[in-house]
């Protein structure tokens, strides 16, 4: 059961998921964007008509494209006033919806609208205007439709799921208007979110993890050519040991105010890496560590690896009881520690690894500025968890790295 599922009485009472209460007070803009399933659609629906059956607004439903009514949220609604037992305060009639307290909802298609003066003229009436699948909206709807909502006190409300950075109210999101309400917002947050839905997000995860990432954490969509482990990592449930797997390995990388203190448990079998768990904590003071450490299994009884540059906090762990020892970094030390992880069939990521998964998918090459062509240098970010792996994996990595350049070869000659 998602968190929020706990909530007080009064969210509960009027039935909507937690993260609605800031979108209650009057705001000129109200953006609510993310994955599927989040709720958005259904808690604007509400809180819409909620405040139409109280007091007399004029509401523009508006997306950019509305070819039928059928396009629309008029379904919506209309489930809504019946789930909310509204019955008797709308009438639902084929294009519009009236509501007892003078209440009037209206369905635009934005592009039909943007060239028709006097169907822009009727909107200066419009209290609440609505964008629903705001990805889609193309700046110039938008920049027709922000300055024809002008009744004093008037509110734009925009809910999407994102898609291209560059989407006009992706931008606008990211930098919003003063005084505006923005919420990014997922799953995880929709106490109602169905078991149907459920199934499916669970199944991306594990077939298309990228994908999963822009259907159902609302990411943006992105190119992975430049993601360095890119064909090689996955999510499945594994299991914590297998018989004939060589591990567990441990290894951590500390961070504070900016980068989080990490630490991950995997295992090898045939030639495939599993990453069992993770432990991540932004801003996680050294003498709270020990707590952190402790939410893997076994890193107790085993021992750690980790950046020998930070001796002090290796000390205190030790004096905690934990087996740590540094690693020593040099120069090329991390595409090395990165082509070993290539080197494996595959990286199998446990699901319950959140963190470790998101930095899979984010940890990239850069890209040319002008080309777009991927260059051999990392970005020195997303790769808290993959540092810890690699710090894991540390005498593996030195092993296969003399085997490359020829020294254990050359040594296995003379012996011979
Ligand atoms: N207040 C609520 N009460 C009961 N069920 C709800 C409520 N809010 C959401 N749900 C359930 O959660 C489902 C998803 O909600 P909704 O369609 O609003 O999500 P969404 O964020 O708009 O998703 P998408 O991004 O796919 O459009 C609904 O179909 C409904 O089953
Ligand atoms: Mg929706």
């Amino acid at each position: 059961m998602p968190e929020a599922a706990r909530q007080d009485d009064a969210t509960a009472r009027v039935m909507l998921p937690r993260w609605v209460a800031p979108f209650m007070r009057p705001a000129r803009y109200k953006i609510a964007y993310g994955g599927r399933g989040s709720g958005k659609s259904v808690s604007f629906a509400r809180l819409l008509l909620m405040a139409a059956a109280e007091r007399p607004l004029r509401v523009l439903c508006a997306r950019e494209l509305q070819n039928s009514i059928a396009d629309s949220v008029h379904q919506l609604l209309a489930d809504q006033i019946r789930a909310m037992g509204l019955d008797g305060w709308f009438t639902v009639r084929e294009k519009d919806i009236l509501g007892r307290a003078g209440s009037r909802f209206l369905f635009k298609g934005l592009r039909g609208t943007r060239n028709d003066a006097s169907q822009l003229k009727s909107l200066e009436g419009v209290d609440i205007c609505w964008i629903e699948e705001g990805q889609t909206v193309s700046k110039a709807s938008l920049d027709t439709l922000v300055p024809t909502i002008r009744k004093p006190g008037s509110e734009i409300w925009i809910s999407f799921n994102p898609d291209q950075e560059t989407d006009p109210v992706y931008q606008l999101a990211l930098n919003p208007p003063e005084g505006a309400v923005v919420r990014k917002v997922n799953w995880d947050e929709n106490p109602w979110f169905p078991p149907e839905l459920d199934a499916e997000r669970r199944h991306m995860l594990r077939t298309d993890p990228d994908l999963y990432a822009h259907v159902w954490e609302g990411e943006c969509r992105q190119v992975t050519d430049a993601q360095v482990l890119r064909g090689k990592w996955r999510v499945a449930d594994c299991p914590d040991a297998m018989p004939d797997m060589d591990g567990p390995y441990y290894g951590a990388d500390f961070g504070f105010a900016r980068d989080p203190s990490t630490l991950n448990r995997c295992y090898i079998h045939g030639n495939t890496l599993y990453i069992t768990h993770e432990a991540h904590r932004l801003g996680c003071e050294v003498v709270d560590l020990p707590a952190l450490y402790d939410t893997v299994p076994g890193s107790r009884s085993h021992t750690i690896r980790a950046d020998s540059a930070r001796p002090e906090i290796i000390s205190h762990l030790r004096r905690e009881g934990f087996r740590v020892t540094g690693v020593d970094k040099w120069p090329g030390s991390v595409e090395t520690g990165v082509n070993v992880l290539r080197s494996f069939d595959a990286i199998v990521i446990h699901s319950r690894c959140r963190h470790t998964i998101e930095e899979a998918r984010r940890y990239s090459y850069k890209v040319d500025r002008l080309t777009g062509d991927v260059l051999p240098q990392i970005v020195d970010a997303w790769n808290h968890h993959w540092d810890a792996v690699r710090y894991a994996l540390a005498p593996l990595i030195r092993r296969r790295m003399r085997t490359s350049t020829g020294i254990v070869g050359r040594r296995r000659r003379t012996i011979a």
